[in-house]
């Protein structure tokens, strides 16, 4: 049983990205993210990335990126759609960008609470609408569906294969459950 008392949120601090980095390759893949994507969401109108701890240890990390219309082709690399447009019809976008909580303390409602203190950040820089792209598996999950869906984002459009063009990897992304090139999907969830 979890205990609310042990869970602490707040931005990342400079000596936790070796560890964020870990879990990062752990949850999302070893070529999802490196340093330089941590380092950029430090003291930035543009990001920021909050880290959850329970009992004092690192459990997890969520990116966010904070941008306008002009930038959410090269953010999100949508295909036309009602989707894209309703982003493109806003001022300031708040995108979840990269969110994993490290195995051991999966379920325990840090995944909730880290989508959460990102949400209220989001308020704080005061967004007009908010998205993610939902990593689905290729066995059809999307294990952020339910908080999604409690924070009241819905899905809009589902892109195959979206993942390979997000890294740099010859090949395609390296992906932690079905290899290279990466045959997940990703589902646009958007409220505005
Ligand atoms: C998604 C993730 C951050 C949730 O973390 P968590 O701390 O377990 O989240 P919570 O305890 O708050 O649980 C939230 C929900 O996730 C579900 N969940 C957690 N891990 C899951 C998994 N591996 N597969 C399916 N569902 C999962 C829980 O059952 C719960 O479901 P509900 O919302 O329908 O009640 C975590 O599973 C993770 O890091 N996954 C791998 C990386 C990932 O998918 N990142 C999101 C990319 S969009």
């Amino acid at each position: 049983m979890r205990d609310r008392r042990l869970i602490l949120t707040r931005n990342i601090a400079v000596n936790e990205i070796p560890i964020a980095i870990d879990v990062s390759k752990e949850e999302l893949g070893e070529d999802y993210l490196a340093e330089k994507d941590f380092l950029e969401t430090i003291n930035t109108p543009s990001a920021f990335c909050k880290v959850i701890t329970y009992n004092r240890q690192f459990a997890g990390f969520a990116i966010c990126q904070v941008f306008g219309p002009d930038k959410v082709d090269k953010m999100l690399h949508l295909p036309d759609s009602p989707g894209k447009d309703k982003l493109l019809s806003k001022e300031k976008i708040g995108l979840f960008d990269a969110v994993a909580v490290s195995k051991a303390f999966r379920r325990l409602g840090l995944g909730t609470e880290l989508f959460a203190a990102c949400n209220s950040e989001f308020s704080t820089r005061e967004v007009d609408a908010v998205c993610a792209m939902a990593w689905k598996s290729v066995d059809g999950t999307i294990s952020t569906e339910g908080i999604l869906r409690r924070m009241d984002l819905t899905p809009q459009l589902e892109i195959p294969g979206y993942w390979n063009q997000m890294v740099d990897s010859p090949g395609g992304h390296d992906c932690p459950i079905c290899g290279r090139p990466c045959k997940c999907s990703a589902v646009l969830y958007y409220k505005g």
